[in-house]
């Protein structure tokens, strides 16, 4: 999918965005072979690779595990729409592409603070009209929740599947990433799932010096405990097995490679509202 957009170069960039300062959707999206960055995103990932070798592991195992999760929902219950909050740039297979694949009738409803996800998204998404793509905070969870675009698309009297996958991470402590989910929690009904997937510090020295070098380029990013990114889960959640584990080792298609000092540092957990 990423082969049908043109190539982002400062020439063309849409107004408004700003290509001085890295952007965390665009850096990513470099980190996993995407065409949406700029010099300034290119410049900090190749820095980061320069220093840390084995560090893409950790978009690489995020984004196929965000895959994995979507497919398990899908084929083994009835949720049929999905809040992605935090949801990125198009990459080679999307939400909606994943779930619509195993359920036509799937909805899916897109949410980023980054201009330049709207603008490629909606260049995506232009012919279905069961997914839509829109700019909001996932700080100020009401205004998606009351956002005409939500309501379009989401019944929040049958279950939803919030997904949070590498977000939760960009949140600061004092941002109360938990009262966040907490939220949608006390919004969605019994049988609604949480996808999360959240650096991991994992007891890791690498874990501090990734954290130093993202927290001095975009000023946000957290490499939490296991136990910090559990306590991120509302109490009323059920975790389903197996568990917080590293991305690539949460219920692997293939069998499981020896997970890498570096995909340690990302963990994905799936849980459910009884
Ligand atoms: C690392 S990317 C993850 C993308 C996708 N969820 C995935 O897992 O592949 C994090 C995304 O969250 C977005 N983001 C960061 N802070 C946000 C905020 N406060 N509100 C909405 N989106 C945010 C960024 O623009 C970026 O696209």
């Amino acid at each position: 999918m990423a082969d049908e957009v043109p190539q982002d170069s400062e020439e063309n960039a849409i107004p408004g965005i700003d290509l001085s300062t890295p952007s965390i959707a665009r850096a990513y999206d470099y980190m996993l072979g995407g065409k949406d960055n700029f010099a300034v995103d290119r410049a900090l990932v190749d820095h980061i690779v320069s220093e840390m070798p084995g560090s893409p592991a950790l978009a690489i195992d995020n984004r196929a595990v965000l895959i994995r999760a979507i497919r398990e929902i899908v084929e083994t219950t009835p949720v049929r729409q999905f809040l992605d909050l935090g949801s990125g740039l198009p990459s080679a297979e999307n939400v909606h592409q994943v779930a619509q694949r195993y359920a036509s009738e799937s909805k899916v409803v897109y949410v980023d603070n980054d201009p330049i996800v709207l603008a490629h998204g909606r260049a995506l998404l232009a012919e279905n009209e069961n997914t839509v793509v829109f700019q909001a905070d996932l700080r100020e969870p009401k205004s998606i929740y009351d956002s005409p675009d939500t309501r379009a698309l989401i019944d929040f009297e049958k279950p939803v599947g919030i997904i949070l996958s590498a977000i939760l991470h960009h949140l600061n402590d004092d941002e109360n990433p938990a009262e966040l989910v907490q939220f949608w929690y006390d919004r969605v009904p019994s049988g609604s799932y949480f996808f999360v997937s959240h650096f991991r510090s994992a007891d890791d020295p690498r874990s501090i010096q990734l954290q130093e070098v993202v927290q001095q380029s975009i000023g946000r990013g957290r490499w939490r405990t296991d136990e910090e990114i559990l306590g991120l889960l509302p109490e009323g959640l059920t975790v389903l097995p197996p568990g917080l584990v590293p991305a690539s080792q949460w219920r692997p298609t293939d069998e499981a490679e020896e997970v890498t000092p570096w995909g340690r540092l990302i963990g994905a957990v799936l849980a459910v509202k009884p």
